[in-house]
């Protein structure tokens, strides 16, 4: 097909939650994107977009859910394809989702939903209620949705019409471990050590006691001792390879805006070279767009910061593996691998509308 042709066949994309932190971004890389157009920032106020996010030079204005559903509808109902990011609250998700297949019928056989929250990111309802404190809203849907790792499990990312995009912290943490588990190089009767430390962004867009800045800046602590909700997810992909270690995830607010720095110390099962299992993790990522392993340094957040690419980096000492990773919370941790996710599900190339190089200043 020709760049013409492609881009002439644009396809029309909604964002729910236009307020939010992860819309804005969402909406700044959809203005790159060559064939999603977006028809709707869609928000409960009617402020603008640009004043909610004066960073943005879009023209669009926002709607609300009435509009959007209504426009929805009538894009769907000739036949074309229509996407929408769910950029929502744990739990509007699940409830927008149940009023969008309630609204629109047959019609959502078009539909291509990304859910950025975690409504539908963990495949059983009894994880989801140990993780997130309540029952899940909607568990009959749970099925319905695809675990949006695609440097984990592309295939299942690809052709999909509605996919759960991973948490931030979970995105690292399964980077991080899950090709040392596969490899069966991890002691799983000993604890899996893992600290991250998250930028401000990841608390969203209000502001909070924690994100003002004369607390936040040049300062850090730890929170979530008793367990990190995106543990699940970790323990979820560990399951699926037949791994169910201990996992101790110790989340950390630091004094930065954007990304994630996660340290995992990890025991070994057996005696193994760090070039051994830098081979294995450059193999498992052989030919990912959005993942390095670096080899002789170790991954920082100016190189990441506003990428889509997530670095990592390993390192044997005694019987401990410890991997590093870094990535985006924003980007690679929300509303670009939300993107990344949308060009496989409706097959165009992977990296549209995503940047791999990082900011270097921040
Ligand atoms: N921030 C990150 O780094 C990050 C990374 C990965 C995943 N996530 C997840 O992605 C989702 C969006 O994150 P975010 O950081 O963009 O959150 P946010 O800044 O709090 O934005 C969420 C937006 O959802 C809309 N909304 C609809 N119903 C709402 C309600 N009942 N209460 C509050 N807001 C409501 C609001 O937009 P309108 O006012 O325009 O309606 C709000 O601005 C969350 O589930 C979050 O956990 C966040």
């Amino acid at each position: 097909m020709s760049t013409t042709a492609i881009q002439t066949a644009t396809v029309p994309a909604w964002v729910f939650g236009a307020k939010g932190m992860l819309a804005g971004e969402l909406l700044r890389l959809l203005d790159l994107h060559p064939a999603l157009e977006l028809k709707g920032a869609v928000s409960r106020s009617e402020q603008s977009v640009v004043s909610a996010h004066p960073h943005l030079v879009t023209r669009a204005k926002t709607s609300n859910h009435d509009e959007a559903l209504a426009a929805l509808a009538s894009a769907l109902a000739g036949g074309g394809k229509a996407v929408v990011f769910l950029a929502l609250p744990h739990g509007e998700s699940a409830a927008l989702w149940a009023k969008l297949s309630n609204e629109l019928g047959a019609l959502t056989e078009n539909l291509y939903v990304v859910d950025l929250a975690a409504d539908f990111r963990l495949a059983s309802p009894a994880r989801y209620q140990q993780a997130y404190g309540h029952p899940h809203p909607a568990p009959q849907e749970l099925a319905r949705f695809t675990y949006g790792l695609v440097e984990l499990d592309r295939a299942a990312v690809v052709g999909a019409k509605r996919v759960a995009a991973p948490g931030c912290f979970a995105t690292a943490l399964q980077l991080a471990c899950v090709p040392a588990a596969e490899a069966r190089l991890l002691d799983t009767s000993r604890p899996w050590i893992l600290n991250g430390i998250t930028g401000s962004s990841g608390s969203g867009v209000e502001p909070k006691p924690g994100t003002h800045h004369p607390w936040r800046h040049a300062n850090m602590w730890a929170y979530s001792l008793d367990g990190h909700r995106h543990e699940a997810e970790l323990a979820q992909a560990l399951e699926r390879c037949g791994a169910v270690p201990p996992i101790h995830f110790v989340a950390h607010s630091g004094p930065m805006a954007r990304g994630i720095h996660m340290t995992a110390a990890l025991p070994l099962a057996r005696k193994v070279t760090t070039a051994e299992v830098h081979a294995i993790y450059a193999a498992r990522f052989a030919g990912a767009t959005f993942v390095e392993v670096l080899e002789g340094k170790v991954p920082d957040l100016r190189s990441i910061s506003a990428s889509n690419r997530a670095q990592l980096a390993v390192s044997v000492r005694g019987d401990v593996l410890n991997v590093l990773c870094t990535l985006d919370n924003m980007t690679k941790g929300g509303a670009g691998q939300a993107l990344q996710c949308a060009n496989l599900m409706l097959g165009f190339p992977e990296h549209w509308g995503l940047p791999r190089a990082g900011l270097g200043v921040n």
